[in-house]
């Protein structure tokens, strides 16, 4: 299966002036990896598209292709989930972030671990506001410090801030206090936002 695969560019999040990024020792260079998205979309349809549908089969599968293939040697060592892999709602209880039942049955801590152990790093898609862009599932909003753990405890090296369902002044508000939730947690993990793309047009 040819990998289409893609420079992660990343951009500065967490100042607002002329600052560059937190010392934190990550993306000193573009991040080089794979996200399924330009590929396998929003599949969600396992009994239908059993081979092509966003689950941790498909995640399992690039995983070795990344090494027996070469790119992992060649740099490409992040293997990044997109949109689409959530539950349509968060637990209950403790509100947290539920990754598919159906297409994730192992959970994202073992995912993490199936990654890693082929020395690989783990990322993983969220959206700043309300909803994310695609799926619609639970985005960060209200919960940015929930879910920055949540991940950290996942094991995620890496997090795509989306920024669909959330106005511009979330945006500007949200991506830097996103940024220190991440921070917080104490787990390094390189912060992707989106934030530019959302930007109005007219400004600037
Ligand atoms: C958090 O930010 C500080 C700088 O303010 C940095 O030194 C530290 O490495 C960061 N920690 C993580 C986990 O990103």
């Amino acid at each position: 299966m040819p990998l289409s695969l893609l420079f992660l560019f990343i951009c500065d999040c967490v100042g607002t002036h002329i600052v560059n990024g937190l010392e934190n020792g990550l993306a000193r260079k573009p991040p080089m990896g794979w996200m399924p998205f330009e590929r396998f979309r929003c599949v969600t349809d396992c009994s239908r598209f059993p081979k092509d549908c966003i689950s941790e089969r498909l995640m399992r599968r690039t995983a070795n292709l990344l090494v027996s293939e070469g790119y992992a040697a060649a740099g490409y060592r992040y293997l990044i989930i997109d949109d689409c892999w959530m539950e349509a709602s968060r637990d209950k209880a403790t509100h947290e972030l539920l990754p598919s039942e159906d297409r994730f049955p192992s959970g994202m801590r073992d995912l993490g671990n199936y990654i890693h152990n082929k020395g690989l790093l783990f990322g993983i898609y969220h959206d700043l506001g309300e909803k994310t862009c695609m799926f619609h599932g639970p985005g960060a909003a209200r919960h940015f410090n929930l879910d920055a753990q949540t991940f950290a405890n996942w094991g995620v090296d890496y997090v795509k801030m989306d920024g669909c369902f959330a106005s511009e002044i979330e945006l500007d508000r949200g991506y830097p206090e996103f940024g220190r939730a991440l921070n917080k947690t104490g787990r390094p993990m390189v912060y992707s936002c989106s934030w530019p793309f959302y930007k109005a047009q007219t400004s600037n």
